[in-house]
């Protein structure tokens, strides 16, 4: 297969982690520009900076294009895409807000763009065995899944401006690649609950959320996030996948069946000691079932070329994208509203 002819539009904290891939798998892609109006250009290895993104999607017509531009730009720029016959991977989540997804969802559909969502957990290969795991019948039924993300953030992340508005927190930054994860395990949301807070830094955005999750397989959830605590229970320290957090080797995730439990990251599996021995009283055994890491973010971008060049199906469409952020925006709003609300998913 021939490398894919990539131009990356931002090139703040995770569109440099795209060039970065980019430029560490020449096999799979070639970084043929960048733009971006705000950041100071730096070395790209002979790859032109632009300003305008626009005027650079038309002057060097890119093969793909990745998003990783703030929020609100990306359905504008999914959009200029669609328009140009330019397939994209969108950072998460997929736009600000559903109207906007709805929007992009539709004109992905008509012009037959191909696109991917930046939800990069799901190229773990620790979450990809724990779901096999848990088809399986590893755990037997689900039962309950129990996560936390908190982590400190540090003061001068809160420096630029859009970090400190809402939209900006740590539900839509953050958790969401949570929802994107239980939605990947445990099945579609029926029904949340949420409340969120910002008594710890007094921001427009909350600091602190909750929610109560109901699956439509029955499974219930909980999910606390804070980016204001300070805790080893991330998926971020648990794993190894951002090299920015510090590695705690704990899990975040606990997944609880009929026949056993799982943890993730740390993949460690909980099931009767002797065999079908199911019960309080029986002792429990764990198992670690860890897989070898790898980088999510390359094993994403090789996804990205595979479904350009063999029409592989997304591991996240523009719709699944659309739902992940249908379910984190209903915790917002039940939150809000003071009541349990269903996702409105797209279809
Ligand atoms: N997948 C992940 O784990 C992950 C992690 C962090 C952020 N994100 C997402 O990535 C996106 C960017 O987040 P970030 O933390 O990198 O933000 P950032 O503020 O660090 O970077 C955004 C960049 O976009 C640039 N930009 C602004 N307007 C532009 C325009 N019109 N054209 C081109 N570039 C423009 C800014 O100058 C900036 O350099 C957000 O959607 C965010 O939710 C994803």
């Amino acid at each position: 297969m021939t490398p894919l002819r990539i131009a990356v539009l931002g090139a703040g904290l995770v569109g440099r982690r795209h060039i970065e891939t980019i430029r560490a798998l020449p096999q799979v892609a070639q970084l043929v520009a960048v733009a971006d109006p705000h950041a100071a250009p730096f070395d790209l290895g002979g790859a032109p900076w632009f300003t305008d993104a626009q005027q650079m999607l038309d002057r060097i017509r890119p093969e793909a294009v990745i998003i990783a531009t703030p929020n609100n730009l990306h359905v504008t720029q999914g959009l200029w895409c669609c328009e140009r016959g330019i397939p994209f991977l969108v950072e998460k989540p997929v736009t600000a807000s559903l109207e906007e997804a709805e929007h992009l969802v539709q004109a992905v559909s008509r012009s037959g763009v191909k696109t991917l969502v930046g939800h990069h957990r799901r190229y773990l290969t620790a979450a990809q065995e724990a779901r096999r795991h848990i088809r399986d019948g590893g755990i037997g039924a689900l039962v309950a899944a129990s996560v936390i993300w908190a982590t400190r953030k540090p003061d001068d992340y809160f420096n630029v401006g859009w970090r400190i508005q809402p939209g900006g927190g740590p539900l839509l930054i953050n958790a969401i690649h949570e929802i994107d994860m239980l939605r990947y395990l445990c099945g579609e949301v029926r029904s949340v609950s949420g409340l969120a807070s910002h008594a710890m830094r007094n921001f427009a955005v909350e600091d602190t959320a909750a929610a109560l999750l109901e699956f439509e397989n029955g499974c219930l959830g909980t999910l606390v996030c804070s980016d204001a605590g300070f805790s080893p229970w991330t998926m971020e320290q648990g794993s190894l996948e951002n090299p920015k957090f510090a590695f705690s080797g704990q899990s975040a995730y606990r997944l609880v069946g009929t026949r056993g439990s799982l943890e993730l990251p740390v993949l460690r599996g909980w099931s009767a000691a002797i065999p079908d021995a199911i019960g309080w009283d029986q002792l429990i055994a764990a198992t670690d079932l860890s897989v070898p890491y790898r980088d999510p973010f390359e094993a994403q971008l090789e996804h990205f070329q595979r479904l350009i060049r063999l029409d592989e199906p997304p591991v996240v469409s523009v719709r699944d994208g659309a739902n992940t952020l249908a379910a984190t925006l209903a915790i917002l709003q039940s939150g809000r509203e003071g009541r349990r609300l269903s996702p409105q998913r797209s279809s």
